[in-house]
């Protein structure tokens, strides 16, 4: 079988190992797909810095947008991040006849419903697992193994960083700025951590968490959020006397009675003797309730190169599959657009 040719835009932390995976694991990737996975190019902001993966130097290039544009890729993988230039450049991969794999959050949670319908106009995948609690495979099956039931609630720790911050709370009784100082140090947090903290990551996985849920769309624009800047020492300490732990907590709603959505950020209290109480440090985990299975939880690494590579490899796989069988793409368009509520709305 002739290759699939694959392009990469962003080589960074999940990139690297992106690129490590595919050359390293080339033969058994091959077998899995039914086709060899050719890179085809990787798109830099900086070509001459160092990496500590060898690269074809012929491969790297600084003009993502020709990349795209070449016309004769299968595969582009977008791990650029933030809303441009990663929203042109799918959009154009897509119009080109590339299936896309992204794990951009951010975008997805702010315009999915651009990115969907371009996929459905052009017959490609658009996959995002990674977007979504890193290694922790959720996004497909809500979207494909619980198709046939109905979620009622899915309730997530889907940000490390603050998952490891009120844990450090809870278990030496630190406060928040000390907390927040070691998640820095151990390059869990950003340098500048506004997105955990203040709950706009979490509330981004929310969004794409109840459109998969419940079959609808949800944007970031509709998601209560409140961060965990507010949460003192005392909080956590009278929780505990309580028999509770405080989790920033994705929930995300379907009131029945209404045909209505909801989905919030928040630091909860929650029982020590819930599952999600025992999930610690930076660990991510997803608590599921449906009509026919029950209870689910899917737990694991929500962050970090290699975990989220995986995700991304997953789905890689998955339209790569999908590309050798001429499969029209995965669309979004089978979904009923139910109402959102606002927090706190009956
Ligand atoms: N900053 C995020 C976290 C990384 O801490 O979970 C993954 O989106």
């Amino acid at each position: 079988k002739l290759p699939l040719k694959v392009a990469l835009l962003g080589c960074g932390v999940v990139g690297t190992e992106v690129v490590r995976i595919l050359t390293t694991r080339a033969d058994d990737l091959a077998a899995r797909v039914g086709a060899p996975l050719e890179i085809a190019g990787i798109a830099v902001r900086r070509a001459g810095r160092e990496r500590d993966i060898a690269v074809d130097p012929a491969l790297i290039t600084t003009d993502a947008q020709a990349l795209v544009s070449r016309g004769d890729l299968d595969l582009v993988i977008e791990v650029i991040g933030g809303l441009e230039p990663a929203r042109g450049l799918i959009l154009t991969a897509l119009e080109h006849g590339a299936s896309v794999v992204t794990a951009n959050k951010a975008l997805l949670a702010e315009d999915g419903p651009t990115l969907f319908a371009a996929a459905e106009k052009y017959q490609r995948d658009l996959y995002f697992e990674a977007a979504v609690a890193g290694a922790i495979p959720i996004l497909r099956p809500l979207r494909e193994s619980l198709a046939g039931d109905d979620v009622t609630r899915v309730m997530g720790i889907v940000n490390g960083t603050t998952n490891y911050i009120l844990d450090k709370m809870d278990s030496t009784g630190a406060g928040f700025d000390e907390a927040l100082e070691e998640a820095q140090a151990l390059g869990y947090a950003e340098a500048d951590p506004t997105a955990d903290i203040e709950g706009f990551d979490a509330a981004a996985k929310a969004a794409l968490l109840a459109s998969l849920a419940f079959h609808t769309r949800v944007s970031i624009a509709d998601v209560h959020r409140e961060g965990i800047t507010d949460v003192s020492a005392t909080d956590i300490a009278s929780a505990r006397a309580m028999g509770c732990v405080v989790k920033s907590l994705a929930i995300c709603e379907l009131d029945e009675a209404t045909d209505s959505v909801s989905a919030r950020v928040y630091p909860a209290m929650i029982p020590q003797s819930h599952p999600l109480a025992s999930v610690r440090d930076a660990y991510n985990a997803v608590f599921v309730e449906s009509k026919a299975a029950g209870q689910l939880m899917f737990y694991g690494r929500g962050a970090g190169g290699a975990p989220t590579a995986s995700a991304v490899l997953g789905d890689l796989v998955s339209a790569a599959r999908n590309r050798l069988k001429e499969v029209p793409g995965v669309g979004e368009s089978s979904y009923t657009q139910r109402a959102v509520r606002p927090m706190g709305a009956a």
